[in-house]
């Protein structure tokens, strides 16, 4: 089970806040891709944003129940329970491990490893996945600003350049960001892609969790329907994230500017201020996707959203962007 090569994983689904549950996560894993095409396999990975440990081992119970196939488990770098998260995976022998939201360093790295998992981790620059490769990640992504969710500021394209066209013989590297169609997924696997990583693609399908008005309210949405949400002030730490423009998004720069406006009249600290901006997204992705609060939610989505334009199931969406292809 756990002789693993990342390079096998064509098609990875990733991790996404309440989206990717048991149930997509397995759908994924148990895909089936077309033959010829490439080859390879179909990865599930199941988000777990702010998973407590004992969430996190019933979440890996069903999707073992659901699947024997390899399947992988985010972890958020910055998590509180992060060290117990860990050993969770542990005691589940989980197969992959994809360590979000930070730079993975040498013992973090080697942490995972001693699991028995292989460790994916995300990098921003080539000096970054240099670090990554001598530090013996197993793979990378890189994620270009397309995508949906946190984002950083630089496209896929350049990405691609600045770190597959240098990497890509060293350590598999998986492109994400903004790829919706088969052809293009084609064309990242003949540039040296070992995979490829979609998320908005997967959020409309049948076996997400995504509410039903949510998911009829994506399918509508278009690539400039989608915004990137950040500080208006450097004073601010905010990362910037990549969602569909509705209400809140409107709501979160007039909070801003309410804050800088009480921190410039001294009713509050830099630090008060910087509290007042943090909450207002709280609970808001669950708000949105789960609950299908278009308005005031938090409505995470990539550019690739444009080629988000039915309910269709993971096999289905798996046979349309493979049928795309053109070898
Ligand atoms: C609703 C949503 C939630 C996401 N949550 C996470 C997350 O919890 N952890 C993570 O590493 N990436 C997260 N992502 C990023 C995806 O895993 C994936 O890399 C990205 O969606 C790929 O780009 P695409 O949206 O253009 O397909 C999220 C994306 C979306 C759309």
């Amino acid at each position: 089970m756990r002789d693993i090569n990342i390079r096998d994983f064509k098609l990875v689904c990733g991790a996404m806040s309440w989206v990717s549950n048991p149930s997509l996560v397995a759908a994924v894993s148990n895909a089936k891709l077309p033959e010829g095409n490439g080859n390879g396999r179909a990865l599930g990975v199941l988000a777990t944003g702010a998973m407590k440990p004992d969430e996190l081992n019933e979440a890996i119970g069903q999707i073992k129940q659901k699947t024997s196939n390899t399947y992988g488990v985010n972890l958020i770098g910055m998590s509180p329970y992060y060290d117990e998260l860990v050993e969770v995976c542990a005691n589940h022998q989980v197969p992959i491990i994809v360590l979000a939201a930070t730079v993975p360093r040498r013992e973090k790295i080697e942490q995972i490893k001693a699991t028995g998992a292989k460790c994916i981790g995300f990098a921003t620059s080539l000096r970054i996945a240099q670090d990554m490769v001598k530090n013996g990640i197993d793979g990378i992504i890189i994620e270009g600003s397309e995508a949906g969710g946190h984002v950083g500021s630089i496209a896929t394209i350049v990405l691609m350049q600045e770190i597959l066209f240098h990497l890509s013989n060293e350590v598999p590297i998986i492109v994400a960001g903004g790829i919706g169609s088969g052809k293009m997924i084609q064309h990242c696997l003949k540039m040296g892609a070992s995979g490829v990583q979609l998320g908005t693609r997967f959020v409309c399908a049948v076996e997400s969790p995504m509410h039903e008005t949510a998911k009829e309210f994506y399918i509508k949405k278009q690539a400039k329907d989608t915004v990137v949400v950040g500080a208006i002030d450097p004073v601010f730490s905010v990362i910037p994230v990549r969602v569909i423009r509705n209400k809140a998004v409107d709501d979160f720069y007039a909070k801003q500017r309410e804050a800088i406006r009480a921190m410039n009249a001294g009713e509050v600290d830099a630090h008060g201020a910087q509290m007042m901006i943090e909450s207002f997204w709280s609970g808001s992705l669950r708000r949105g996707v789960l609950e299908g609060d278009l308005e005031y939610g938090s409505l995470m989505a990539g550019q690739s959203i444009s080629f988000v334009d039915s309910k269709q199931t993971v096999q289905e969406i798996v046979e349309t962007l493979y049928n795309q292809m053109v070898w």
